[in-house]
This record gives C-alpha cells, structure tokens and sequence, in this order.
C-alpha cells in the first residue's frame, strides 16, 4: 500500500471511493447478518486509512464517507427474541424470620421434616443475560425483557471475553443464564474518562452495565469493561446434573465464570452464618452485590417445587439491610397516583445514599405521616433498599428545627379540586375526580404504555403529559387515531387541519413517523397485556395473566365483568373478595366502557392460547380438590394442576371438569355427583397428569 504522502489526487480519490464501499460491506455483514466480514482489526485499520487520506484531501471527503458515520448505527432497534424457557425473577425477603418462613413453606409443599440443602451465592447486581449454545457452539444471546421476550445482545455478548464461544462436551441445544456486571473498579475508571470529556456519567455501576451491554452499536459495549457470572439455565436438551452444586461444575468445566463466593448449606444456621459474613466482605468485593439467593439445591425438588407467576417456589432473594443517610426535608408535597390515591412526598436535600443521589422520598399515607411525625425542615434518617422508592424511616428529634412546620393534609385534590374522600377501612385518600382530574389521566396513560403493557416506548412520561395538556392524547383510545389526526382530517379542535406534530418544537418527521410505527406495531396485543394496561385497581401483571387463563378472550371477560358475575372470578385460586370487586367497578363505570369499545374499533386483543400445555388430558380443564390427599400436598396438587394446563377452582360448579377427592371428601363431592361431574381419586389423578 502507496504511503500517504506520495498518493496523487486521482489515486486518493479512487482509493476513498474504495474504502467506502469495503467497510459499507463490512457494516452490512456485521450489524445486519451477524456475519463479519472483515475482522476487528482490519476494519480499524480500513477506517483509519480512510481519515488519514481525508486529511490530506479534505476536498475529496465523500458524502457517503465513513468517517461521517457515527458508530455505524445499521439496526433500529434491537430484535426479539423469545425465551423457550421464561427468565424468571426472585422473591425478595429482608429478616432471618422471613427466610425461616421461605424454608417451612418449602417443607410444607414438600410435606417432609427434614433439613433441606440449598445453594447460597452472592446476589450479583447487574442485568441478566441468557445465551444459547448449539452444539457447544455460542448462537444468541438476549436480555431478559420482561422475562417472556428480551433482546438479541448476541452481537454485544459476544464482545465479553469471559463468555465461551465454543463449549465442549455439552448437551445439544444448552442455555446458560447469568449476570453481565461492570466491577467497581471499571466503572470508576469509566466514569473518569466520562467526566474528564464532559459526558454524563453513570449513576452506579449497574446502570453502566445495562448502558454497556444494550448498545446497538457492539463496538461500544467492546469499548466498556464488562464481566460475568453464570448461575442457573434455559432450556436444555439433555439436564446432565442432579444437583445445582454439580451444574456450577459443569459450568467451570465448560470455562463459564462461577462466582467463588457460592456455598451449599445444609441448614438454616449455616445460611445465616455465611450471609453475616459475605456481609462483612460485601464491601471488599470487587463487583455490587445486594444480597444472596438461596436455591434448593436438589433439582428433582425444584421440579416438583416448580414455580409461582414469576418466581420460582425454590428460590429466594435475602436481602442485604437497606442502606441509610441523613438529610433535611425540604417540602412536603402530594402526588396523584392512577387510581386517584393521594401519597404525601417529600422532597429531600439530595444526599448520596449506598452510591445513589436520593432527592424523593414517599410519606406513604396521612397515618404514617402523623405516626412518624414528619414535619417540614425535619432532619430525617432516609433509606432505600433495591429498587423500591426510597423512604423516610424516622425523624432525627435532637435536630427538630423549632421552625419546622407540620404537613395539613389536604381533603380536596391538589390537582383538580375535587373532594378527596378516604374510606373508612381504607388508609388512602382519593380524588374523587375520576378521569376529569388530569392528574388520573394522565397517569392512567402512562400506565397504558408501560413496558408491561402496550410497551410503546416513543410515548415518554413527559410527552404524554404535554399531549394531555395540549388535549392532544385524552385517553387511551386517542393514541391510535393520532396518526389520522395527524394527517388532516379532524384534530381534537375539529379545526380540521390536523395536528402537524412534525411542526412542534423538538419533533420532527423522522421521530413523528418513528413514534406511529411503534403505535401501529401494537395495535395487536395479547390479551394479559391489554387487561393488565386498562389499569384496574389491584389488578398487576399476574393476576392479568391469571385472568387470561381463565378467560381465554376479552369478550368473555368483560360480558362477566358487566354483568358482575363475582361467584365465578373469586372461584379463581388467587383471586379474593375485594380485587373482584374492583374488577367489577371498573366495568361499571360507563366512561371505562366507552374508551374500551373506542379502543377495540383500532386493535386487536388476541385469544389467549396457554400454548406451552395444550397436550395434556387436564389441557383447559377446570379442576375443583377436596378432602385430605394422601401423596401429596394440596398446594403441590394444584400445583401439578396448573402445570399440565388445568385451571383450579375453589368451588364445584357446571364449569368443574373434575372434583379430585381425598380422604373425608364433604359437601364439594356431594355436589359433584348431583351435578353428573367426573370424580376421580388421587390415584387417577396422578395417572391423568401423567
Ligand atoms: S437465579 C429462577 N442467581 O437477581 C432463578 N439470580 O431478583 C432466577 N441475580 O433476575 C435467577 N445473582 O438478574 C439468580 N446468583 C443468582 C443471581 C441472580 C443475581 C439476579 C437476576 C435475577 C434477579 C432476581
């Protein structure tokens, strides 16, 4: 290759010309096919090239330059991928009794007196990753997304040195999960560079993990120091350990980092005993850790233990203590939450708690206020544990200043005006303004397009709030006809010039047309998701997904709902009194009605098919126990139930496919066999379940 300085302008030319279209290639076959073209290296060196003949001939410079191109940014967005195997999250306790309780229900289910062992390993904070091997060969790796559907990081995995490429002797089809962490050590050094260039730096070194690692440029995760833990599995064709204490074996075998901190312990003693002293050495570890995971540590009890919506019924979380400082407060003020609930805030001198700049705390509730005596311009002890909001544990009385003032909680919504009404047995306090109070509103979309819901990530907390100001987004049903408002036609002024959002400050037409792609590619949803979005008191995502199950389509949900059928929804296991009723308010409430029926003329809410069981004898069939089993427990019971595909209810009705009878079955059997329904023993049972 010609040196730079002897290049005439032809040869310069023709060679820019060159390298534009060689590293355009490379950058085609690196971020779309997942197939480089060129190695590392020689794609440096091609760029480097490119700027150094760009210097020496900065009238040549290409409108399709490389060196125009930030990060080569090909990809839009990250693709899904979905987990064969969902990638679940833990329980969290805090105390030893907590624990205590955790172990007896295991033993419960388990219906045995004996000591479990379980695997204790330090609780990594980081983000979780999972990557697929096919013959012991790395494939894809994702985030976890909302434990259903992640992201495909594969590009981004395969930047972390610690992570095998190629395994050997390993089961065909092998999915190892684990946590992506940045040390101590690296994330201050980043941070420095950070500050040093005047770029933001990152709050902790989980967010410069998650910061890292989801780049859709790899070259950056490549730039950032990232390391790994593995500690459990996806799917797997064949399991070759018995013992989660022989799986971390494998893993060392296979070149996975295994934390050296994890210990098997055989009883309650000797899990407290390690957690007091990695809480000792927490401190001196080179990477965050929040707490440690107790796993049951044979796997043939995991299997029977199985799992609840999310978490698995073999595994905990045992928090390390929260973390505490003191600060002043500063104001009191109140928040309007979805459901009208009134929540005293207050707002803090901003202090650095446990590696976090707290400068919110929540009051809770008007009781918890008066209890703690909390007044503005108290010195208070704050504390924040995981991810929850941080909050007020006491007043500092030494500090009282004379002058601090008590908080007069208001009885009318600081928001709309409206009375706020606080029931007797309740400990909140409402807005009664119901959707004519924006603050509702507005919250009730924002929940809308929450991740766990429509998931529709152009419409920021910020940007909802001005499109309801601006009585551009009313409510929910509103979203999807913004793109026809948008055009001409009809906006909500019935100006019918339309609303032009590519015309306001800080939008264009790119981000205009980004932000009706994301609409539109939601306007088919699952059915958990669309229940779970219309923002029902005390209904979360679980109980959406339970509601699902049992209902299988929206028409069927809502008919029952209208027409308060209660008897049938508390049958389900999990749902109780007062959750029904709620449901059944909402569909009450003819203004909820009318956006529903406004929303279902733009989308579609999808059938709801438990594909993962639709094999089995008990697949959709509803299941009622009675009287004192034999083999097993009840809760295990059921829970085999659930897992080849049953629905278990509480009562007999024309709906029951099957009353499974124990000893001293009473009134439930009686009415079985009134009613003509298949009874059938614990024994057949077990024989239908397979
Ligand atoms: S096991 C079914 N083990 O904690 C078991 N999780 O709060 C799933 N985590 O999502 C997880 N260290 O991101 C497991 N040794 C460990 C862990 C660990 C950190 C994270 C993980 C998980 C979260 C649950």
């Amino acid at each position: 290759m010609k040196n730079i300085t002897e290049l005439t302008i032809e040869e310069a030319k023709n060679e820019l010309e060159y390298l534009a279209q060689e590293l355009a290639k490379a950058d085609v076959a690196y971020y779309q096919n997942d197939d480089p073209y060129l190695n590392d290296a020689e794609y440096d060196r091609l760029k480097h090239r490119n700027l150094d003949i760009e210097a020496r001939f900065p009238e040549l410079i290409r409108a399709d330059s490389p060196s125009k191109k930030v990060g080569a940014k090909v990809k839009s967005g990250f693709s899904k991928v979905s987990h064969s195997f969902p990638m679940l999250s833990l329980g969290d306790v805090f105390s030893l009794e907590e624990v205590e309780d955790f172990i007896m229900g295991v033993k419960r289910f388990l219906n045995t007196a004996e000591d479990i062992s379980f695997m204790s390993e330090p609780k990594i904070d980081g983000l979780s990753f999972s990557a697929r091997y096919e013959n012991g060969v790395f494939v894809r790796g994702a985030t976890r997304g909302d434990g259903t559907t992640g992201e495909d990081i594969t590009e981004n995995l395969k930047t972390i040195k610690q992570l095998p490429q190629k395994i050997e002797n390993a089961p065909a089809v092998l999915e190892i999960r684990g946590e992506v962490y940045m040390s101590k050590a690296d994330f201050l050094e980043l941070n420095e560079r950070y500050e040093q260039n005047n770029k933001k730096t990152f709050a902790n070194p989980r967010n410069a993990a998650a910061g890292s690692l989801r780049q859709l440029d790899a070259k950056i995760t490549a730039e950032r120091n990232l390391s790994l833990f593995a500690y459990t599995w996806g799917e797997v064709s064949e399991k070759l350990w018995t013992t989660q204490e022989e799986f971390f074996e494998y893993l060392k075998k296979w070149g996975f980092p295994v934390n050296p901190n994890n210990k098997l312990c055989h009883n309650i003693k000797e899990l407290e005993d390690n957690f007091n002293q990695i809480m000792q050495i927490r401190s001196s570890l080179p990477y965050d850790i929040d707490g440690m995971v107790y796993k049951v540590n044979s796997i043939a009890l995991q299997e029977r233990l199985g799992f609840l919506t999310r978490t698995p019924r073999w595994a905990i979380a045992h928090k390390f203590p929260a973390e505490q400082a003191i600060t002043k407060i500063n104001n009191i003020r109140i928040q309007v939450g979805r459901t009208g609930a009134l929540t005293p805030v207050a707002d803090l001198e901003p202090i650095n708690v446990g590696g976090v700049i707290v400068s919110h705390a929540t009051l809770h509730n008007e009781d918890e206020l008066k209890r703690k005596d909390i007044r503005i311009g108290d010195t208070v002890i704050v504390q924040r544990a995981g991810d929850v909001i941080p909050q007020v544990v006491q007043v500092v009385l030494d500090k009282r200043n004379p002058e601090a003032k008590e908080f007069e909680f208001p009885h009318n919504c600081p928001i709309c005006g409206a009375h706020a009404i606080r029931e007797e047995d309740e400990a909140v306090r409402r807005c009664t303004g119901g959707l004519s109070c924006p603050a509702q509103a507005i919250e009730r979309l924002i929940h809308f397009v929450s991740r766990d819901a429509f998931d529709i990530a152009g419409l920021g907390n910020k940007i909802i709030e001005d499109f309801y100001n601006e009585k551009i987004l009313m409510n929910p049903a509103d979203i999807f006809t913004l793109e026809e408002r948008n055009q001409g036609g009809d906006d909500l002024f019935s100006t019918g010039n339309g609303l032009h959002l590519e015309r306001k400050e800080g939008w264009g037409k790119k981000s205009v047309d980004n932000l009706f792609k994301a609409i539109n590619e939601k306007r088919k949803i699952s059915l958990p998701r669309f229940i779970y979005a219309l923002g029902i008191r005390q209904v979360g995502t679980a109980t959406s997904l339970l509601l699902a199950k049992n209902y299988n389509n929206f028409t069927n949900f809502m008919n029952d709902m209208v027409a308060k059928e209660t008897a049938k929804l508390v049958a389900i296991d999990g749902i109780g009194a007062s959750m029904a009723t709620d449901m059944v308010e909402f569909f009450q409430e003819p203004h909820n009605l009318d956006i529903i029926k406004k929303l279902l003329q733009h989308i579609a809410v999808e059938e709801f098919i438990d594909t993962s069981r639709n094999d089995t004898p008990l697949s959709g069939k509803t299941v009622v126990f009675t009287g004192t089993l034999e083999k097993m427990t009840r809760a295990e019971a059921k829970a085999m139930a659930q897992k080849a595909g049953a629905k278990v209810s509480g009562s007999v009705s024309a709906n029951t496919d099957y009353v499974v009878i124990g000893a001293e079955a009473g009134s439930k059997a009686t009415k079985a066999k009134e009613l003509g329904i298949s009874i059938i023993s614990e024994i057949d049972f077990m024989s239908l379940i397979g």
